[in-house]
């Protein structure tokens, strides 16, 4: 296998809003994520993804761009941003943009023009069609409710978004936006980013035929129709060619709609397209039966039989991320683990079980403070337009009642990870001194970064050392997974092997004492981390709630 930095590295994700507010306006900015360098540091992260900062009304918090080189005014200047990069160079930390590109803003310049006329230059820089019987031109569904297709009567033509009608779909058949989004990513280059997250990149090259799919359970069909379309490949070999080859760049595709064959393309370990993407079907096996709204929790048999299937088949083909939480997924120790009792301890367990397998890993923030889902008391409080678009539809149509659409909404709703980030005890958990534009998890008083930086037994201090242990040891890095004990229902067990050495990860993802055979082969070995103190390696073992072990042969 090849050794490549970017295999690693550990990444940390900040979602610029809701990390630290440097001016009192309760919008976290840039120079609130330069005064919190250090702790970066202390953590021991080696790449930080930032979240949109350009220019945007934000209609989806800075993922509707409407200028690709400039600042949100919210978050700062060009200045600003200048003195972060160098801030976080300085003490060895590469920063990744996000790229967002299957999309603009509608108040982008480029679009303004578009719907002027149908012989404007900028025209085919976006998608337009004319209606069909009275109606869209077909049954696709945006993914934050609603057509897909928007109506503009100065041209009577209708435009496609995938997402909200403020994120009109850029026509990436056309060459000519081709070589603005490159040209605008050599710019950044240039300026020294070491990177690209790219939002959903997998949706960037629409079918040759717009035709009605399948629909779900608001009536319209889903952006699987657009996923992994006919010339995605070869576009982002071009994108390859013509900007990420220029520099040591790492990248990553969000891929929604990514199968194991497509991330072999993708993800290709010849490097002629990103270095890993994005997938999903892990954060799919709690769905229910209309889709991601409902408050059903994994069966782990099916988590497992997800991350093996992804281990094994990017195997030197491609390389994995690990990931359990980022800006539009809830908190994780809520999800799979026990945010009551057993928060702190199941917290560990499920970063032990995710970042000992193949593949760079992904921090988001507060994830490294085993930070919880939100009591949110009614629809008001949330900010997120896919959550309160989607309560409004789904009540609206009878789907769901108002109560369990809130249930959902507090399993699921991507602001249960944008609540600001808890620093301190102080108020509003010391992330503004002014009004937070989102509620702040009551829980800070208790959770929080300067407590856990002071104890040793923290979640905090249990992730530097799982960051500290694949530095020092290649098995983490580059081993093979093979898993063990498929058919648990309570055990997550697995091994690492890299020539002679192997490792053992067993994880109970219970809140029970469950039995654990020990392998004969480890029985010799030591324990490299775990979340009990005094956890000892026995024939026999007897796996506490939550625990974690990882033996060393
Ligand atoms: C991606 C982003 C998400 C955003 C969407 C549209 O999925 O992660 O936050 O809403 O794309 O840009
Ligand atoms: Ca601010």
């Amino acid at each position: 296998m090849k050794k490549r930095w970017w295999k690693e590295c550990v990444v940390y994700q900040i979602y610029p809003r809701s990390f630290c507010d440097s001016n009192g306006d309760g919008i976290g900015d840039i120079k609130g994520i330069t005064s919190k360098m250090d702790y970066l540091k202390e953590l021991g992260i080696d790449v930080i993804w930032l979240s949109p900062v350009y220019q945007s009304p934000n209609d989806d918090n800075g993922y509707d761009i409407s200028d690709y080189q400039a600042i949100m005014e919210e978050f700062g200047t060009m200045e600003d941003f200048d003195e972060m990069l160098a801030a976080a160079h300085a003490r060895g930390i590469r920063l990744v943009m996000d790229l967002v590109v299957n999309h603009t803003s509608d108040e982008h310049a480029w679009f303004a023009e578009s719907r002027k006329s149908p012989d404007n230059p900028y025209r085919d820089y976006y998608i337009w069609r004319p209606g069909k019987d009275g109606g869209a031109p077909n049954n696709w569904g945006s993914c934050f409710s609603g057509s897909a297709w928007e109506y503009d009567g100065a041209t009577d033509m209708y435009y496609l978004h995938l997402f909200s009608r403020k994120q009109p779909d850029l026509n990436w058949d056309n060459p000519v936006v081709r070589d603005e989004v490159f040209g605008m990513m050599n710019w950044w280059i240039d300026k020294g980013v070491d990177g690209f997250r790219m939002d959903v990149i997998s949706l960037i090259s629409k079918p040759a035929q717009f035709k009605d799919g399948v629909p779900g359970a608001n009536g319209y069909a889903g952006f699987e129709e657009t996923a992994n379309g006919p010339h995605v490949h070869e576009y982002l070999q071009e994108m390859r060619k013509k900007v990420l080859n220029r520099a040591d760049t790492i990248t990553v595709g969000e891929c929604s709609g990514v199968t194991v064959e497509e991330a072999r393309k993708y993800a290709n370990s010849d490097e002629t397209e990103l270095n890993m993407v994005f997938q999903f079907e892990h954060m799919d096996v709690d769905a229910g039966e209309k889709g991601k709204w409902t408050d059903r929790r994994a069966d782990l048999r099916d988590l497992k039989a997800v991350l093996t299937k992804w281990q094994k088949a990017l195997e030197d083909a491609a390389w994995n991320s690990l990931y359990w939480e980022n800006h539009d997924q809830p908190r994780s120790v809520s999800r799979f683990g026990d945010d009551g009792t057993y928060r702190e301890t199941s917290a560990k367990m499920l970063a032990t079980c995710l970042y000992m397998m193949q593949g760079t890993p992904y921090i988001y923030q507060g994830q490294e403070l085993g930070m919880t889902n939100v009591p949110f008391a009614g629809i008001e409080e949330f900010r997120d337009i896919e959550s309160v678009n989607a309560y409004h539809e789904l009540t609206g149509q009878g789907v769901f009642s108002e109560e369990e659409m809130l249930r959902y909404l507090r399993c699921k709703s991507r602001d249960n990870a944008r609540t600001p980030f808890q620093w301190s005890a102080e108020e509003n958990a010391g992330f503004t001194t002014g009004t937070p534009w989102i509620m702040v998890n009551p829980n800070y008083t208790k959770i929080n970064a300067e407590e856990q930086r002071g104890r040793e037994t923290s979640v905090f201090h249990y992730f530097r050392k799982l960051i500290r242990l694949r530095k020092e040891n290649e098995v983490i890095v580059y081993g093979t997974y093979d898993l063990l004990l498929p058919e648990s229902e309570e055990i997550y067990a697995y091994t690492r092997t890299l020539g002679d050495e192997k490792l053992l990860v067993a994880c109970n993802f219970t809140a029970k004492e469950v039995s654990f055979d020990m392998p004969e082969e480890f029985l010799g070995g030591e324990i490299l981390i775990g979340n009990y103190e005094d956890a000892e390696i026995e024939k026999n073992m007897k796996l506490r709630p939550y625990e974690a072990a990882v033996v060393n042969r």
